[in-house]
């Protein structure tokens, strides 16, 4: 029996641009190859850097291109979080959290609900602390969760913030992945953009370009560039060129649609076979992103049925250093006609 994966918050193959992508790679090659086959600046392919600053409205002095989101997170914590307290999300993404770890940060949580993180609850962790470095959120379809905050609390959450002057670290590589229903403004709007932003084109391309982009204020940009310099000389300019490239030429809307459209199957299939084979369980319908955060009656221990479960893989809730009866469904990677079966099958093992 074929394992069906819920497991990887990956795309499916199908979903990777692959000619388009050739072509551009090409075209890229051919044009400037002698340059952006050598090293280069630290901060990475300017003209991406530029490109992202439009979109964003802020000089490109303050974009730092990295080899996926996850390399700027990492230059991020070890910058702030060493040996400082900070703020994430309960649950949160795996691997912030470890890196967050790595970095010997102390970290508070405050609980996610069905509309993200509560603001009161992040009030509440930080009450007796009298400087946290940063609070770390991912605002929109959040990993693991699937979850949205709402407009409400990104605006009071900004507000708190603002107020005792803490920096927002805000993730955010999932809100262009949206099949329905109004985009919000960022975390980092409402701060007027003086808050740290960071996403990727790894679910609007592809995953495997790493090309990953935070804007930061103008001198933590420069000592993250310095610092990015003094690791790896440069990331991987080939890929920033070929994304580029792939926008420049008008390739990036199309291809989102395209996408959007294959995961909006996808997650439609996952909620009519929870319907079908979940009764007393609950979840949140997420209008875009990966994820469903499937949480079983307590007292439903999920690594037990994970262990249990035959020809299906999804990740249990205290991965993400959430709730034991919880497990984390990801419908962006088994093909449509796969998700019933695997889900049959999750259930076959409660
Ligand atoms: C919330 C979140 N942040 C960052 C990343 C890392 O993405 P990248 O491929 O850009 O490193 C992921 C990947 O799944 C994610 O879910």
């Amino acid at each position: 029996m074929e394992t069906i994966s819920f497991a990887r918050g990956a795309p499916a193959p199908e979903l990777l641009p692959l000619e388009e992508l050739a072509d551009c790679a090409e075209t890229v090659l051919a044009r400037e190859g002698k340059t952006i086959l050598s090293y280069g600046a630290g901060a990475g392919y300017t003209p991406l850097r530029e490109l992202i600053g439009e979109w964003f409205d802020v000089h490109p002095g303050r974009v730092l291109l990295t080899n996926g989101g996850l390399q700027g997170l990492d230059l991020l914590a070890r910058k702030l979080a060493r040996g400082n307290t900070l703020v994430c999300e309960w649950p949160t993404y795996d691997r912030a959290y470890k890196l967050f770890l790595q970095a010997g940060a102390s970290i508070l949580v405050a609980t996610v609900d069905d509309h993200g993180v509560d603001p009161v609850n992040v009030e509440i962790a930080l009450v007796g602390q009298m400087k946290a470095a940063f609070i770390y959120v991912i605002p929109t379809f959040q990993n693991p969760t699937g979850t949205t905050l709402t407009d409400e609390r990104r605006q009071s959450l900004v507000q708190f913030l603002r107020r005792r002057d803490m920096l927002i670290v805000e993730d955010d590589p999932y809100s262009l992945v949206r099949f329905e229903g109004e985009p919000l403004p960022a975390l980092f709007d409402y701060s007027g953009k003086t808050s740290v932003y960071m996403s990727s084109f790894s679910k609007t391309i592809a995953p495997g370009l790493r090309v990953g982009f935070t804007i930061l204020p103008d001198k933590l940009a420069d000592e993250l560039a310095a610092e990015a310099t003094d690791t790896y000389i440069t990331p991987v300019l080939l890929s920033q060129a070929v994304v580029c490239e792939f926008i420049r030429r008008g390739s990036f809307a199309p291809n989102l649609q395209r996408v959007n459209e294959q995961l909006r199957i996808r997650r439609d299939a996952m909620l009519a076979a929870l319907e079908k084979h979940f009764a007393g369980a609950t979840w949140v319908k997420p209008d875009g992103g990966y994820f469903i955060w499937l949480q079983l009656p307590v007292p439903a221990d999920a690594r037990e049925i994970l262990a249990r479960a035959q020809g299906v893989a999804a990740v249990a809730g205290p991965e993400f250093t959430g709730p034991v009866n919880c497990i984390r469904l990801a419908y962006s990677y088994a093909a449509p006609d796969e998700i019933e079966t695997g889900i049959e099958r999750l259930a076959a093992a409660v």
